[in-house]
């Protein structure tokens, strides 16, 4: 890997403390990193570079998976240096620009330079176009620019964001992390098929009923009031995470796999969703609000009680939707998509339904008879199972379901940021969300935004603690299927 200067922006929030400098911390004690590297932390705030230091090795105490001796901590930590930066100001990008520069000569590093920018989405345009006009972009190395999600507000607004951006980088040099593509279990998606016939052999609307992507969260709204009452489980987890989760699910493996090819087959899914229109949209669309109720014993408030939520608020904190894709393989398979906050556990998994067996004479069995079911668990545990059928050998050798499963020790899985962190500085582009998959999300998912906010479909209330409206159950009853695991 390429000696780099990796340039934080928003050295001293949130993200950076609990992901960034743990997940850089696990890549060195890996010996993940180049051999040389400089950090250079930005952010509003006056700080030495001795006390930013000193953060550093705090939130590598508080949120590290591992740690390791303090030889080492101090090692990784010596190459940590900041500056103050205001977004807005020229002058301070032409000091960064100096303190780079001379970090590189005295360091020996060639000028490759990563920008990370982990601050809001409204400051990207502006940070962009000041790392071009400054001349910090434009050394001999290479230069990389990461942001995440929010990638806009809307098909238009995202449109506008990527023009702004791609005034200052070329398409190949933004690397968008959508977290979910970091979490080992979906970047596994691909190889179990690739490597194992199998499963490849079956992934076919001739063999599979249909697919069920769960996203439940236990969280509330949290202090993100002013946040999520704009965008609701539609735009901060459907648009991204949950189509990601179906692009990966749903993607015919590439002849070579290679960035581009991965990413022109997952461009092929989401092209091949079949358009909704806006006056159907609650065909096929729950919308959901969290009242009171409880989770994990402990009473909670609605969310319109929620601090800074408005009592009338009509925000979508639970969305379930039927997806249908216009693809050979896919034809009448539907894709389940569910996901919101106050639910009655945290879990992120991925059920596939297969299709009864061809059908030889009916028989006695059955009802005892349950359909194989391959589940991928992708957090908090990750994990795989197969659900079979075979005799029970106690009871007059009925049939009985049996659950073959394979779990992953949670401590040896790298974090998703480790995962993404490393690929961004090896230039490997798989897993990030190319423009086009963004940009046709947002447009797949236009007519539900116009729907929501013309109220063109009720909003249904369900009790926090729960699994969610009883018409996400509806939506699959009609065809016949069930949630898998709501108990
Ligand atoms: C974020 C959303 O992108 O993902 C949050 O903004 C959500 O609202 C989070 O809680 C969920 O991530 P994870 O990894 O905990 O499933």
């Amino acid at each position: 890997m390429e000696p780099v200067t990796f340039v934080l922006f928003g050295a001293t929030g949130d993200l950076a403390k609990r992901k960034i400098y743990p997940a850089l911390f696990n890549l060195f004690i890996d010996k993940k990193l180049p051999p040389s590297f400089s950090v250079i932390g930005l952010g509003r705030r006056e700080l030495s570079d001795e006390t930013f230091q000193a953060n550093v090795a705090q939130s590598l105490t508080q949120f590290s998976r591992r740690q390791a001796d303090e030889a080492a901590k101090q090692e990784f930590i010596s190459a940590f240096g900041y500056n103050i930066l205001n977004i807005d100001r020229k002058d301070d990008y032409l000091k960064l620009l100096d303190r780079i520069e001379q970090r590189e000569k005295d360091q020996l590093l060639p000028p490759n330079r990563m920008f990370y920018l982990s601050v809001g989405p409204e400051f990207f345009a502006t940070i962009a176009a000041n790392i071009e006009e400054s001349g910090l972009g434009s050394a001999k190395g290479w230069k990389r620019l990461v942001i995440e999600k929010p990638f806009g507000h809307d098909l238009q607004s995202a449109r506008d964001l990527n023009e702004s951006l791609s005034q200052a980088f070329t398409e190949q040099e933004i690397f968008r992390i959508d977290h979910y593509l970091g979490k080992p279990m979906v970047q596994k998606l691909s190889v179990l098929r690739q490597n194992n016939p199998v499963l490849d052999a079956l992934w076919t609307s001739r063999y599979i009923s249909n697919v069920q992507i769960t996203a439940n969260e236990t969280v509330g709204v949290e202090e993100r009031a002013g946040y999520y009452d704009h965008v609701g489980a539609v735009r901060d987890m459907f648009q991204n995470h949950m189509l990601q989760l179906l692009m990966m699910l749903a993607i015919q493996l590439p002849k070579n796999s290679t960035p581009e090819g991965v990413r022109e087959q997952k461009k092929r899914v989401v092209e091949a969703l079949v358009p909704l229109k806006k006056q159907e949209v609650g065909l096929s669309v729950v919308r959901g609000q969290y009242t009171e109720g409880t989770i994990q014993g402990k009473p909670v408030v609605s969310y319109t009680s929620e601090p800074n939520i408005a009592p009338t608020s009509m925000n979508d904190t639970f969305i379930a939707a039927k997806l249908q894709l216009d693809a050979a393989f896919w034809r009448e398979v539907p894709f389940y998509i569910r996901t919101g906050k106050r639910l009655k556990e945290k879990t992120t998994r991925i059920v596939v339904e297969f299709k009864e067996p061809l059908k030889q004479q009916p028989s006695a069995q059955d009802d005892l008879k349950q359909p194989n079911l391959l589940v991928f668990e992708i957090s908090p545990n990750e994990g795989i199972s197969l659900q079979l059928n075979t005799r029970d050998p106690q009871h007059k050798g009925e049939l009985k379901p049996i659950q073959i499963d394979f779990h992953a020790n949670s401590q040896e899985q790298p974090e998703a940021y480790e995962n993404l962190i490393f690929d961004a500085l090896q230039g490997d582009p798989t897993f990030f969300a190319h423009w086009d998959e963004v940009e046709l999300s947002w447009q797949w998912v236009e007519p539900i935004l116009q729907a929501f906010q013309e109220n063109l479909l009720p909003l249904h209330h369900y009790p926090a603690g729960s699994y969610g409206p009883a018409e996400s159950d509806e939506l699959l009853a009609s065809s016949g299927h069930h949630w898998w695991f709501d108990v």
